[in-house]
């Protein structure tokens, strides 16, 4: 762990020469007084990646990546916190001293640390029993030639071989000093009272890799065609390897799913594997598992554009229905391909050249509705009944897109290709949307009295950072508004709200405290997140809040910081509201209430709405108790409101 002094060091630092690092990666010109390069994170001919030196941040206007000097080494070079604040360090010279462990968390560390170890050793033992004896070479070396793997593929992916012995590892690795604990804990032997063997036996052997590459788990393929037997056996959970967050692939795919800017989702070990043999790299595998949300998040960190990938048979059809609505929750694109029936991606791609292969996806793969509608409108065409199930089916899945635009894109298609009324489909995603904001928010929204929640700010260096999580939440009724009160916090949080007062509270305190008095927390963890941070470090300091959130070690919070504050045109659109075009930091005293109020009153609206409808729900059901409970809170609402209206001056927003 690298102590937090030194990780602010080198932030400082970093930040404070952002054009020098991103003069590594990137040809910068000075335009003003920013400079301008082309945009290392998608592909532009007209430059519009933005650094600026003097607020430390990078900005791109073509793809919306920004972020300060760590963020953009994190991106480019897809490193870790910590293996990041490392390279800076270093390029720097600045010494990293790495601070002591709790023995707790040297356990835990040792504990992993020991596992990865030991499966490292593990892959090794496996490929060189495949490679370089006799029973590896004649079972499992020509299992996997039969199959036309290629040399080059087989040492790529590390694949080996576990001989038809009980405990040939388990023997193996405790004479070169592993210990039966962490084989225990790594599943690779099965420990029982009175014995103790190998799992995988006689198999051929696929490593999985982290994201880094470090070998984690294994998947084993037993030879024979044996009904009777799993064909595959994998590890199983463990320390180190957690299947859900786990894609078969990333780590020899990140690369090139960048590059690319799209991912293909296939289903398993050997469709990844004659992927990349035919010269094709942006691929992973769920490998067994359902989809998961967090194996879509972990391809988000490379693109947004997903091409799933499955088998023409029932199961391959079903997965990708679920997979598309899991996509697309993530805000994120997804196109389809089945193969021929008969098919899977590894048949498929042996018997096809790179260029066939592209050829083939690019002219087959289809959006989801095109999808949806292909499978189910021959049967629907002249059925009314199964035609409206289809359309049903479509619009839930376009309300499921959390972003506005992006639905009223599909809105449209769907309207062509299925001949309805773009009102009427309109109509129908904006109920669903409303119920499920609807949901969303009763999900989020504290109850009057209650504590705010606690948000855990993170003290810095050990978590990975996670990415980023707006796109995982349920869409935010007061996104914009949200927005302009934590820019204003960043831009001015030290400043004194009223300049002219002698003991005037800064403009971070003032809205800190607004917020959390009446325990109005958005519906956006990372926002309240930043204003956590923001209270524990203490609003009332003389440090520039732009400062302590740009240079903050939590990658989430300094791109936020930097997102807020790199579009400062945003920033106008509020003052023309209020008939300021300029200078807003003239007008703190003036404009910080306003805006705060006028935060505070749409969201205690939007309580009070939520509440009514909580009644009416209540009142049907009879539940008479709850009924009680609910009008008392509307009431307490409803008061809150009338006090806000009265600071706005008595007036009526609408
Ligand atoms: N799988 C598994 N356990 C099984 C069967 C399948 O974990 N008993 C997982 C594996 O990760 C496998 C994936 O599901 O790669 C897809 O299954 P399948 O298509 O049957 O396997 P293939 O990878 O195509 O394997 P092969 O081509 O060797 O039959
Ligand atoms: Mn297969």
């Amino acid at each position: 762990m690298i102590d937090q002094v030194t990780v602010d060091k080198v932030l400082e630092t970093a930040n404070s020469q952002i054009v020098e690092v991103v003069s590594d990666y990137v040809t910068l010109r000075r335009r003003g007084i920013n400079f301008l390069g082309n945009c290392p994170f998608h592909n532009e001919k007209t430059p519009s990646f933005t650094v600026s030196p003097h607020k430390g941040i990078f900005k791109c206007f073509g793809c919306g990546e920004g972020g300060n000097a760590l963020n953009f080494v994190m991106k480019h070079d897809q490193l870790s916190f910590v293996d990041a604040i490392k390279y800076l360090g270093n390029k720097f010279n600045i010494h990293i001293e790495e601070e002591e462990y709790s023995p707790e968390q040297l356990k835990q560390k040792n504990e992993r640390e020991s596992m990865m170890v030991l499966s490292e050793f593990a892959g090794q033992y496996f490929s060189k029993n495949l490679t370089e004896t006799d029973e590896g070479k004649s079972v499992g070396l020509s299992y996997f030639r039969s199959r036309g793997f290629r040399d080059d593929i087989i040492e790529k992916f590390q694949l080996g071989y576990s001989p038809e012995m009980r405990d040939a590892l388990t023997k193996e690795a405790q004479k070169q000093g592993y210990k039966l604990e962490y084989l225990e804990k790594t599943g690779l032997t099965v420990v029982r009272e009175n014995y103790q063997a190998d799992r995988f036996r006689g198999r051929v052997m696929f490593p999985i890799h982290s994201l880094a590459g470090k070998v984690i788990a294994f998947g084993g393929r037993i030879l024979k065609n044996d009904k009777k037997t799993a064909k595959y056996l994998n590890s199983p959970e463990s320390e180190i390897y957690h299947k859900s967050r786990v894609l078969y692939g990333i780590y020899h795919a990140k690369q090139e799913v960048t590059r690319k800017d799209r991912c293909y989702l296939v289903e398993g070990y050997t469709d990844v594997l004659s992927f990349h043999q035919a010269g094709i790299s942006n691929v992973v595998a769920s490998s067994g598992t359902a989809l998961t949300s967090d194996q879509i998040r972990l391809i988000a960190r490379f693109t947004k554009n997903i091409t799933i990938i499955y088998d023409g048979d029932p199961a391959g059809l079903k997965a990708s229905l679920r997979g598309i609505d899991l996509v697309l929750a993530e805000g994120m694109n997804v196109k389809i391909l089945l193969l021929p029936d008969g098919e899977d991606p590894d048949t498929f791609a042996k018997e096809r050249s790179e260029e066939q292969l592209i050829e083939y996806i690019e002219k087959h793969q289809q959006d989801f509705i095109k999808f949806k509608t292909s499978l189910l409108l021959a049967d629907a065409q002249n059925d009314p009944i199964k035609k409206a199930q289809l359309i049903q089916d479509i619009v839930r899945s376009i309300s499921i897109i959390p972003d506005t635009i992006t639905r009223s894109v599909y809105v449209k298609e769907c309207s062509t290709l299925l001949k309805v009324d773009e009102r009427v489909l309109m109509q129908e995603t904006g109920k669903l949307q409303k119920k499920k904001l609807e949901e969303d928010f009763r999900r989020n929204t504290p109850r009057p009295g209650s504590s705010p929640q606690q948000t855990p700010v993170r003290s810095g260096t050990q978590v990975a950072p996670t990415p980023a999580p707006s796109q995982n939440q349920p869409a935010n009724p007061l996104e914009l508004e949200e927005r302009e009160i934590l820019r204003f916090m960043v831009k001015f949080g030290e400043r004194p709200v009223n300049p002219a007062e002698e003991e005037s509270v800064t403009v971070g305190q003032y809205i800190l405290h607004e917020l959390k008095q009446d325990d109005l927390l958005s519906a956006n963890p990372l926002y309240n997140k930043m204003m956590e941070a923001y209270d524990a470090f203490g609003a009332g300091t003389q440090m520039p809040a732009l400062k302590f959130f740009v240079n903050n070690s939590d990658p989430d919070l300094s791109k936020l910081a930097s997102d807020l504050i790199g579009k400062e045109h945003d920033l106008s659109r509020i003052h023309n509201k209020f008939g300021v075009v300029t200078h807003a930091e003239e007008k703190l005293a003036e404009l910080v209430p306003k805006i705060v109020m006028e935060l505070k009153w749409k969201k205690v609206k939007f309580v009070i709405k939520e509440k009514r409808l909580q009644l009416q729900q209540l009142e049907a059901s009879g539940n008479m108790e709850e009924l009680m409970e609910v009008m008392q809170e509307l009431s307490t609402w409803q008061q809150v409101l009338a006090h806000i209206s009265k600071e706005l001056g008595g007036r009526t927003i609408v």
